[in-house]
């Protein structure tokens, strides 16, 4: 690059802040009228840059705002976010009223304080969503709406005290919005909610056990949807709506994801209908010290069918229920150290009756259960 080259290409920088300086004149020309300045306060000069309390920066940018408990009022201007090389607004314990302009624009924003002011509105995502924000202080405004959430939120110091937030919102109301899918166990986080009205929709699977958590709730209408499983237990204070759920309280679909259908070619016709047994069991050099049982009923879902069952079993009617929120579980007791069986310090080994497939299950611990010994033969899986 030649010397008159390096030469414009300065020119044009300083032209464009220049450009840019003037812009940061203008928009304090227009912030200063938007405020009645206290007597102490001198905003006079043409340059912004001489006036009390405004800092600038590099070609003359203003960087920083501070006029801290100065009993100013006022609004702030709406092109406030092309002030774009601002690091710091600090308008502390001020009359400042109405609502926080977009932000958008202060890309090296990292402090704003305006605690003890009259601001209202909603906080604006424009502000929260600044990656640069360190501190953020809005306590004691008339900030309404949701609690703000800053995008930053492990970074920035951000007090939000003294507001009108609605913290959170107590009401969910996604009724009859066509909504698929399951219901997010999520809405617990929201622990101001009181009513949850997702009716008439199409969401599915259950209704999470993380909602009966929720402190205020009062209403939760899912009725209208295709919502299956258990219904958790609520406190006696919910009202809960299922009706229109042709599937609550059975569980789900046959296409569960952990376990496809059975292939039923594989099965004895007469062992179709019926109550099974899925078994697990964990063994540990060959010696089983743990089995879980899961009872699967297949049955008719139409009534009259398992009243009077076909002799040919209608495959496309039976439905398959794996009661998977009652496990069997059993325990045997092993030594799980045979290496140690020869020295004197080891535990001795259980009796060798207890290895066998008509044990017992561990006394000892409380939550074992046996299955019962009238269970068909399970099928192994
Ligand atoms: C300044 O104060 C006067 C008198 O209190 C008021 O009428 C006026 O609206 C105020 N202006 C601004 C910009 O707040
Ligand atoms: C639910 O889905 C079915 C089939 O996809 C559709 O016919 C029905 O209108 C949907 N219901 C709602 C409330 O969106
Ligand atoms: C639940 O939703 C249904 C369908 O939108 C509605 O008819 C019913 O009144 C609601 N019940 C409650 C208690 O909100």
């Amino acid at each position: 690059m030649t010397s008159s080259h390096l030469f414009l290409l300065c020119l044009l920088l300083s032209l464009l802040n220049f450009a840019a300086s003037q812009d940061d004149s203008t928009i304090m020309q227009s912030l200063k009228s938007y405020l009645n300045l206290t007597s102490d306060v001198h905003w006079s000069d043409p340059d912004p840059c001489k006036w009390d309390r405004v800092i600038c920066g590099e070609s003359n940018r203003i960087t920083r705002i501070l006029l801290r408990e100065k009993d100013i009022t006022g609004t702030l201007p709406q092109d406030l976010g092309k002030l774009s090389e601002l690091v710091e607004v600090d308008l502390q314990g001020n009359g400042f009223s109405g609502t926080i302009p977009d932000l958008s624009g202060l890309q090296y924003l990292r402090l704003f304080n305006v605690e003890h002011n009259e601001l209202t509105g909603v906080v604006p995502p424009s502000f929260t969503g600044l990656k640069t924000l360190i501190v953020a202080n809005l306590n004691y405004n008339f900030f309404q709406g949701p609690t703000p959430l800053f995008k930053n939120s492990d970074a920035v110091d951000a007090t939000v005290n003294g507001n009108s937030f609605c913290l959170d919102t107590p009401v969910v109301n996604l009724g009859g919005f066509e909504l698929t899918g399951t219901i997010s166990p999520s809405f617990s986080k929201l622990t101001s909610l009181e009513t949850i009205d997702l009716s008439n929709n199409n969401f599915t699977g259950s209704i999470p056990t993380e909602l009966t958590t929720l402190p205020m709730l009062r209403t939760l209408n899912v009725s209208i949807n295709n919502i299956n499983g258990a219904v958790p237990t609520f406190s006696a204070s919910v009202n809960v709506v299922t009706s229109g759920n042709a599937n609550i309280g059975k569980d789900g679909p046959i296409s569960h994801p952990l376990a496809d259908p059975p292939d039923p070619s594989k099965i004895r016709e007469e062992d179709i209908i019926g109550v099974t047994v899925l078994l697990l069991t964990c063994s540990y050099m060959g010696q089983e010290f743990l089995r879980v049982g899961y009872y699967v009923n297949n049955d008719y879902e139409d009534e009259q069918l398992r009243e009077e069952p076909p002799a040919k079993v209608l495959l496309d009617k039976v439905q398959r229920n794996i009661l998977s929120d009652k496990p069997r579980v059993t325990k045997f007791p092993i030594n799980f150290h045979p290496e140690d069986e020869q020295t004197p310090a080891a535990a001795d080994p259980p009796p060798p009756t207890e290895q066998s497939d008509e044990q017992q299950p561990d006394d000892k611990c409380g939550e074992a259960q046996v299955l019962p010994d009238q269970l068909p033969k399970p099928h192994e899986s």
